[in-house]
């Protein structure tokens, strides 16, 4: 366990941005995560997982610590059920591939996303229909403080839309080292609700889908609209789809007929901001080496040079652009560091 000086962040963030950070160490078991803590109880700290959900704007003036715990295991199993330990630095979507392979059903719409296992209840990743916080049983944390090991049942992460307790009522006090996921072994709810995956099954000729064939689709619909970040640096999707109340809703929807939304209660619709973004005439919009994804305009996107500052620029180019058309915030889901 080394610590190193003004280390280069650009490999360890997914937009491929150069910063520095003060101090680096990758730690890779708990012991060492908790003897960091306990020798630099002083020093700022900056908790580094699969980079897949931040810009950085500036170097990070503290010490990095880099989440690098590995490992995967059975912990309990019944007729139906498997319960599978995950150490929070396996790569989210190795692990997802992993599950498939042994049968294990739960993960499949969520195969492709960046990042790592640790970082999933964090945001509630989801996709296609499906979210973290339906196969998440719990998660064990440290915390930062007094490395106190915590277990964080499903209730008490206080799930919601790419939201918890961990972006919230307890910010920056965890370091999240393991998750259990309850996944199915025989009778898969196969959710192939998702148009898209309807669309992608149906030309493929695939009327009873399996885990794999789910899996199969998404990482198709994923690689046709989402940029690899291997290839061009990006962070998914940069903002959120915004919830309105319909009260609000309504007047907006009947200027704009054609706006594209989902009821998600009695009283809320979710608006894509993707369409919004589209609709305003940005999508494929570059301004110099950052600019707005050609096929999901959600997605900012890094050309190669850019700064952070240059894409969080862009970032609120979209915002005012879509406020003073539509009348419509849309807030970003990546961290803005
Ligand atoms: N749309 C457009 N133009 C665009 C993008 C989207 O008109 O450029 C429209 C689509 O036609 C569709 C609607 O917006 O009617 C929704 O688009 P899509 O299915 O691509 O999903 P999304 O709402 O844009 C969300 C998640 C993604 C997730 C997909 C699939 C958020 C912020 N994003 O995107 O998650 O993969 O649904 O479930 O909720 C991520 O969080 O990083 C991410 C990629």
């Amino acid at each position: 366990m080394e610590i190193q000086s003004n280390f280069s962040l650009k490999n360890y963030n997914t937009f491929g941005i150069e910063a520095k950070a003060k101090q680096f160490v990758a730690v890779h078991t708990v012991y060492e995560l908790k003897t960091i803590l306990e020798q630099n109880k002083t020093e700022k700290k900056f908790i580094l997982g699969g980079g897949s959900n931040m810009l950085l704007t500036k170097d990070i003036d503290a010490l990095v610590i880099h989440i690098d715990l590995k490992g995967k295991k059975i912990v309990k199993e019944d007729d139906a059920f498997v319960w599978i330990e995950s150490q929070a630095g396996e790569n989210w979507h190795q692990f997802v591939l992993w599950t498939i392979d042994q049968n294990f059903g739960g993960l499949e719409n969520m195969s492709l996303i960046p990042g790592n296992v640790g970082t999933t209840p964090v945001q509630n990743i989801g996709a296609y229909g499906t979210e973290i916080k339906d196969t998440f049983i719990s998660c064990e944390a440290i915390n930062i403080l007094t490395q106190e090991i915590k277990t964080f049942t499903n209730a008490e992460c206080d799930f919601g839309y790419r939201e918890s307790v961990f972006k919230n009522e307890v910010k920056d006090q965890y370091i999240i080292t393991s998750v259990i996921y309850k996944l199915t072994k025989r009778n898969h709810k196969i959710n192939t609700s998702y148009g898209d995956i309807q669309a992608e099954l149906a030309k493929n000729n695939i009327t009873t889908p399996g885990l794999k064939d789910v899996s199969n689709a998404v990482i198709a619909i994923r690689k046709s609209k989402l940029p690899d970040p291997a290839e061009l640096g990006n962070s998914g999707s940069f903002f959120k789809n915004p919830i309105l109340l319909k009260t609000d809703f309504e007047p907006i929807h009947q200027k704009f007929p054609e706006m594209k939304f989902f009821d998600i209660s009695a009283t809320e619709v979710k608006v894509p901001a993707g369409w919004l973004i589209e609709q305003a005439g940005l999508k494929g919009k570059r301004f110099g080496d950052a600019g707005i994804h050609k096929n999901q305009a959600l997605v900012l996107v890094n050309y190669g040079g850019a700064t952070g500052q240059e894409i969080l620029d862009v970032s609120k180019t979209v915002q005012d652009t879509v406020f003073d058309k539509f009348g419509i915030n849309i807030e970003a889901e990546v961290n803005v560091i």
